[in-house]
């Protein structure tokens, strides 16, 4: 028969995959209501970019039909409260996961990767900020076409905040927008510190399910600051296939896993992997060589979470200020996508670890 309690029965033998618990013991089942031959509820995930959403919602569906009522009508909405370990809370505001994206090596992606991540993400859904952290080379200006804009200021409680400027649908900051193109930035250690401080701490994100962080290339002061000073939930390694790129970016991926910082990794991301030409779709031509991802995975016994290729329209709509993500290409869409639900999930369930 129909009724809550054998719903609830029911729904309680699907397991959600990455925590490895049933939806009912894990809380995901909200608003359970029947009338009739009807049955509606929620599924709380925990990422709007959760990759098993069709699989939870099917299963779901059958449990019903096979354990309750084969004629039931299964209405179910899939929503999303993004979950969180340590969360940074500012101005009242909580932001709830912080990811550092790194590589010991300049030039490898990072930049494209936390810049596409953040787009997909929030295109699922989620609440997402995108900070700029290479103080001495910031890139995000050009690569979202604000170069021309200045961030708006304002007063709470007597202090000056600084309103991040907003893009296709994300809160973006970075020193770029704070200094005029094309002034060099010659600061010390401590000027760094205090810049990248206030990037974080003097403005005004609001609630944020994912800050995503572009980090410049290797371990120095900009690290130290934010891995020592901030609740860095993870950080994400970028780097290409070639196996002579991998000693840099082994320094990169150990500095995290120093006593005094310990920020956990949450994997690998290999950037420009492979070339396939548009008329010819199932070729791959490994420009760059294969299995440097793999490698370093294997070295710091962390998962190769995606493979990016590589595609001239990424360069192109960088420095025209369309992130790849926005701008088309449909292959390099679904493969930042790919990566950006891989991330999520991965995140979720070390969030479910603490
Ligand atoms: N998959 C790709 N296909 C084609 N071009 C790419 C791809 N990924 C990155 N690029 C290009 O390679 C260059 C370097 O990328 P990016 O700036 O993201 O690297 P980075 O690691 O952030 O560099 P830096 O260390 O200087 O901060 C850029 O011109 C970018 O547009
Ligand atoms: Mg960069």
């Amino acid at each position: 028969m129909l009724s809550e309690e054998n719903v609830l029965k029911a729904l309680s033998n699907v397991d959600d995959p990455d925590l490895k618990k049933d939806l009912v013991t894990l809380g995901m089942i909200k608003n359970l209501k029947i009338n009739g031959k009807q049955v509606f509820f929620q599924v709380q995930l925990t990422t709007p970019a959760c990759p098993m959403k069709d699989f939870i919602r099917n299963a779901c569906v059958t449990a019903i039909k096979h354990l309750v009522d084969s004629t039931a009508e299964v209405n179910i909405e899939m929503t999303a409260e993004v979950t969180n370990g340590k969360s940074l809370v500012e101005n009242n505001h909580q932001i709830k996961n912080m990811i550092a994206v790194a590589s010991g090596k300049g030039g490898v992606g990072k930049s494209t990767v936390a810049a596409n991540l953040a787009l997909s993400l929030s295109k699922a859904g989620a609440k997402v900020g995108l900070l700029d952290a290479d103080i001495y080379g910031p890139s995000m200006p050009t690569m979202f076409g604000l170069n021309d804009e200045t961030p708006e200021m304002t007063t709470i409680d007597g202090k000056e905040k600084i309103l991040p400027l907003e893009k296709y649908g994300l809160k973006l900051m970075s020193i770029g927008f704070l200094i005029q193109t094309g002034q060099a930035v010659v600061w010390r250690g401590p000027m760094i510190s205090a810049a990248l401080r206030q990037l974080l701490n003097d403005v005004l994100w609001g609630d944020l399910d994912y800050l995503i962080i572009d980090m410049p290339p290797g371990t120095g002061d900009i690290h130290l600051t934010l891995c020592q000073n901030f609740p860095l939930t993870a950080a994400l390694l970028v780097t290409t296939p070639q196996k002579v790129a991998l000693d840099d970016a082994q320094k990169g991926a150990a500095m995290f896993r120093i006593p005094a910082i310990n920020i956990p990794l949450l994997g690998v991301v290999e950037n420009m992997s492979w070339f396939t030409p548009l008329e010819f779709p199932d070729l791959k031509y490994f420009i760059f060589g294969s299995g440097g991802g793999q490698k370093l995975a294997d070295e710091f016994e962390i998962e190769l979470l995606a493979q990016l290729p590589l595609s001239t329209s990424v360069s192109e709509g960088a420095d025209a200020g369309t992130p790849a993500v926005i701008g088309g290409n449909k292959p390099m869409e679904e493969a930042f996508k790919f990566m950006a639900e891989t991330v999520a999930q991965k995140l979720a369930i070390l969030n479910a670890a603490k």
